[in-house]
């Protein structure tokens, strides 16, 4: 924690002297990290919580021969439609004429909301554009820190071929998330970046195949989702206008605290909005979070499994091929939602316990959406070789994640042959262009940049998407 305050502390304008930080504020960065794993993969990133400690280096006489990386972009601001509502919550609060009593008492000195230029919505946070100079928490830098580990973890895989191409959505904040990646690697590394259009008219060559299934209806299951009780959000609203007569918010205001919370410490490096909630309301917050994405871009939904196909069959055509390939590194940058249909489609985090909204299933609980997608989220699949039987395993935000069927091999890894008949079994009758309906979309019906970007030049126009 400390070195990244330093860094970002050198990396700012304090350095130069031109803004005194104000020392309160320094106490309270670093202080919230407990309350990142409750936040929807809205707050900062975090590794992954149930880890088994199980060492993400190859096991002892074993040898990498291929890496791949599906990656989600660094810290942000809130997107637009998100900016929108927080306003209107935000506008309520600054409105109120009266001196805010209990958790909303910091508002009384001198507040100025998180979100400060409007511009900045949908975008990364970086050391410009953040609130404070001081906030660690920038997508810019989480992007160059994991790059410096990337290189540490596999910067082997790149001894006989410096020349690296990296893969990224045409979404604005995926690309700049690459862009800083490639930057960290520094000036060893010739890291060309190929921008991959996550318009619907990208068909199956794409990183980002939401975009591209018109077929997909978020709200195909709010049947269940619905049944979740939203009295925790009243408890809070009800909780302030108590302690502040005539202020008037709403659940839906509660329900926008827990982003500003969240936003706001990637913006500013901290966030006293957080200390409205109990633990038990973070907990239900987070819940919801699990059980919406559950039905929505998850195992509930058996649609997904046929949109995550389309990604996880290139990564396993791409293990095949790992002794042809000149590239023994293949990343990729991408959304949350691409991150979780793929690993629905892995089946990592599948236990077959459908999620419940009657109830907190706190013991068959594996799908916690934040502890898998939260922002500058790293899903790795390795390869390595161990005398002459290779095997592959999951490495998902700096935790090995065991397939649950397969784990015999060295580090519990999955013995290659095995592995291929695993993801044989996951792909079984998925077809991602008919599930999804692709061709209404587009006419582009595989998945080809991994083989044709030397050729092709992918340049797709940026979106704030
Ligand atoms: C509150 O303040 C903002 C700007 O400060 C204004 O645009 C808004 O209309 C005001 N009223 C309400 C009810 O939000
Ligand atoms: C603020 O809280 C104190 C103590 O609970 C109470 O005496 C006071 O009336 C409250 N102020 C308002 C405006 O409600
Ligand atoms: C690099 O080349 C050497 C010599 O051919 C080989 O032994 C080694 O495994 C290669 N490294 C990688 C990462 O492929
Ligand atoms: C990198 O690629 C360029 C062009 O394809 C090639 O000329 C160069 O030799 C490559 N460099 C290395 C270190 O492989
Ligand atoms: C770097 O990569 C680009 C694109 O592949 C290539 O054109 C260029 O020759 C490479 N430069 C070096 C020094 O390898
Ligand atoms: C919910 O709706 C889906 C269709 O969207 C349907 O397949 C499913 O059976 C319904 N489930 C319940 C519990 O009603
Ligand atoms: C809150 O609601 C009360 C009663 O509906 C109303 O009189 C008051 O003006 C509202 N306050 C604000 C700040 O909107
Ligand atoms: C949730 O649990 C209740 C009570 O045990 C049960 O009736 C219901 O079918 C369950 N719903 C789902 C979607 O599993
Ligand atoms: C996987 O890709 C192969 C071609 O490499 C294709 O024949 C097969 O249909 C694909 N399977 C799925 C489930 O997408
Ligand atoms: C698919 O290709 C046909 C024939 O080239 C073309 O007419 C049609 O517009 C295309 N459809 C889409 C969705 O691109
Ligand atoms: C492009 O890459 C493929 C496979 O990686 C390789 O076989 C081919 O020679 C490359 N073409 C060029 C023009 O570099
Ligand atoms: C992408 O590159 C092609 C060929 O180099 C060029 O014609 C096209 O305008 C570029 N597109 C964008 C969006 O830069």
């Amino acid at each position: 924690m400390l070195s990244l305050i330093l860094s970002a502390l050198l990396a700012s304008p304090v350095a130069q002297g031109l803004v005194v930080p104000q020392l309160v504020e320094l106490q309270k960065i670093g202080t919230q990290d407990d309350i990142f794993p409750y936040l929807a993969g809205d707050a900062p990133y975090f590794s992954y919580p149930n880890d088994y400690g199980i060492p993400r280096e190859a096991p002892e006489s074993c040898e990498m021969t291929q890496v791949q990386l599906i990656a989600r972009h660094g810290e942000r601001y809130p997107s637009k439609s998100r900016g929108r509502k927080l306003f209107k919550t935000w506008y309520k609060l600054s409105n109120y004429t009266k001196t805010f009593n209990g958790s909303l008492s910091f508002l009384n000195d001198d507040y100025e909301f998180f979100i400060q230029d409007l511009d900045n919505l949908e975008q990364e946070t970086t050391l410009e554009n953040s609130v404070n100079p001081l906030n660690p928490y920038t997508g810019e830098m989480d992007a160059k820190l994991h790059a410096r580990d990337f290189l540490q973890q596999y910067g082997n895989l790149l001894e006989n071929n410096t020349n690296l191409t990296v893969f990224a959505t045409s979404s604005r904040r995926v690309h700049d998330t690459a862009k800083y990646f490639i930057d960290a690697l520094g000036s060893d590394y010739n890291a060309t970046l190929q921008v991959i259009d996550e318009e619907p008219s990208a068909g199956a060559n794409t990183i980002s195949a939401g975009y591209s299934c018109p077929a997909w209806n978020e709200s195909a299951f709010s049947n269940i989702t619905d049944a979740y009780s939203d009295k925790y959000l009243e408890n809070i609203a009800k909780r302030l206008n108590k302690q502040n007569p005539g202020l008037n918010l709403t659940s839906s205001d509660s329900f926008m605290l827990f982003s500003w919370c969240a936003y706001e410490i990637s913006a500013r490096g901290y966030s006293d909005i957080c200390d409205v909630f109990t633990q038990d309301e973070l907990i239900r917050y987070s819940y919801y979070d699990d059980l919406s994405n559950y039905y929505s871009d998850g195992p509930g939904y058996p649609l997904i499994k046929d949109v995550g196909s389309n990604l996880f069959n290139a990564t396993v055509k791409l293990l095949k091929q790992s002794e042809e390939l000149d590239q023994k590194a293949w990343l990729s940058f991408t959304h949350d939602t691409d991150i979780l249909n793929y690993l629905t489609t892995v089946g990592l985090f599948d236990d077959g316990n459908p999620l419940n909204a009657t109830y907190v299933p706190f013991r068959d609980h594996v799908f916690h959406k934040s502890w898998q997608v939260p922002m500058g989220a790293r899903v790795y699949t390795q390869k390595f070789q161990c005398s002459n039987e290779s095997y592959v395993r999951y490495v998902v935000n700096d935790a090995v994640i065991p397939i649950e069927s397969c784990s015999s091999g060295p580090g519990f890894s999955c013995p290659e042959d095995d592995f291929y008949d695993y993801a044989a079994s996951r792909l079984q009758g998925l077809n991602f262009a008919a599930a999804c309906d692709v061709t209404s979309v587009s006419n582009v019906t595989s998945l080809t940049y991994y083989w044709d970007y030397n050729t092709t030049n992918y340049n797709a126009t940026l979106l704030d998407q």
